[in-house]
């Protein structure tokens, strides 16, 4: 019978085959530890003179790094270990032997040959942990968004417009009639979508020509948009509160066994809860100024500005209204205060930055049109945006997540590459 190593444990005392990669050994002449791999998981197999004929020790000697293999043997559970199960081999069918040297050793390698060997360095334990985190959270947007009543919605990544401002687009020439640019985020048919549905949500790839060499940009990466009708500010953050706890608790649950293999302090993502705090721009600048920051009122906040920000903090913090002038053309004034916004940004603790970008949306027609000539933006290309405050008009908020930020917290992992399985930033665009 196939087996898959995740479900070693239901066939204790069975014999049973698992079709994989041999990805390590150990051992030699009498006895032989292989590590499997199989995609589920990692087993090893022990193969013992004792137990197989000379023709299966012979291709247990044959197995290098990464040739590919069907092992059959007993099941059986480790002697110290609950969680760990093990296969006392009976008979190997070897399906294909590398011709060269696996290129990927146990030795260390620098980053720079790891990324050119993506395509191969995704089978380590870490790079597989790291993708199989990704997967449960990709899931708990999912059936978070699809519990609070919100619909998916898919947007286009050809798009005629900008969303986040003009500087970090990617033009695409479309067949000589038209320069299209490539989606920087769902929003804004986000919101046309909502004032059908009421609540949608969207998740799909999104572009920056991001010119920043640093440990959090990708030029390509994922986002996860939402928007709903009649829901404001204050409402906005708890949406966005209750979806951090609600993706870190069920990483916790489901992905306990890929965060010991990251080796990952789950304490952290233990304390995580809501209430968030909540820390007005103007008072982030001013705590900024007690914690010896230079910053001045009106420019965004540095790397160093959030780790003190959220230093003292266990869960991640809210920084919202923002001054007017450095955010994007689609947000509420503060009828407080015209020089803000109904904004936020998400910080992450442990250095993490920026999870979630989020805000109320302009709804009057004539402050929106004005903003959107303002910022010099194509304004024939906005007018069906415009018009979504013309016919039956509401108040409503949205909020976009980005998945390779929020992998990272998870995991707390140094530099975002890690969390995406092809990465795309400034000067990397292969394999
Ligand atoms: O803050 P941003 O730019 O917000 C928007 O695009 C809004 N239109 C979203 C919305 O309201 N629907 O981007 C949202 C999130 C950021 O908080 C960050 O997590 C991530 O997307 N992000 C990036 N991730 C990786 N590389 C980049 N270059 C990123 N730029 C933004
Ligand atoms: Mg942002």
């Amino acid at each position: 019978m196939i087996s898959r190593i995740s479900d070693l444990a239901d066939h204790v005392g069975k014999e049973v085959t698992i079709q994989g990669w041999m990805y390590n050994k150990r051992g030699s002449g009498k006895i032989y530890f292989l590590q499997l791999r199989d995609g589920s998981g990692f087993a090893q197999a022990v193969v013992s003179v004792d137990s197989v004929s000379v023709e299966v020790m012979a291709k247990a000697d044959k197995l290098q790094m990464e040739s590919s293999c069907k092992v059959t043997g007993m099941a059986t559970k480790h002697p110290k270990f609950d969680d760990v199960f093990e296969l006392q081999v009976t008979d190997i069918e070897i399906v294909q032997i590398p011709p060269e040297e696996y290129p990927i050793s146990k030795k260390e390698h620098g980053p720079d040959f790891l990324l050119d060997n993506r395509h191969l360095w995704l089978r380590s334990s870490k790079q597989w942990a790291i993708q199989r985190v990704r997967d449960i959270i990709i899931s708990a947007v999912y059936d978070y968004f699809h519990r609070e009543g919100f619909i998916k919605i898919d947007t286009p990544i050809l798009t005629p417009n900008a969303c986040e401002g003009a500087t970090t687009l990617f033009e695409i020439n479309y067949f000589d009639e038209a320069t299209l640019y490539l989606s920087q985020s769902g929003q804004l048919y986000l919101e046309a979508a909502t004032m059908a549905v009421g609540r949608a949500f969207d998740f799909g790839p999104t572009f920056r020509a991001e010119k920043s060499k640093t440990k959090r940009h990708l030029t390509e990466f994922w986002m996860m948009d939402a928007e709903a009708a009649y829901v404001e500010h204050e409402e906005n953050l708890k949406i966005q509160e209750n979806m951090v706890v609600f993706i870190v608790e069920r990483c916790l649950e489901k992905c306990a066994k890929e965060l010991k293999i990251l080796e990952r302090n789950i304490e952290p993502l233990r304390k995580i809860k809501v209430p968030f705090k909540r820390l007005t721009y103007t008072e982030a600048i001013e705590e900024l100024h007690k914690k010896g920051s230079d910053i001045k009122f009106g420019e965004d906040l540095g790397n160093d500005d959030e780790v003190l920000l959220t230093r003292d903090s266990e869960a991640p913090v809210f920084i919202h209204k923002w001054p007017k002038a450095i955010k994007p053309f689609y947000m509420k004034t503060d009828p407080a205060n015209p020089e803000l916004v109904l904004n936020d940004d998400l910080i992450g603790t442990e250095g993490s930055g920026e999870l979630i970008g989020g805000s109320q949306r302009e709804d009057d027609y004539e402050v929106l049109k004005a903003a959107i000539e303002k910022e010099g933006l194509k304004g024939p290309e906005y007018q069906w945006y415009l018009d979504l405050r013309k016919y039956g008009g509401v108040p409503h908020s949205g909020f976009g997540l980005g998945l390779e930020r929020m992998v990272r917290f998870v995991c707390g992992f140094e530099h975002i590459r890690e969390a995406i399985p092809f990465p795309r930033m400034l000067s990397r665009f292969r394999p």
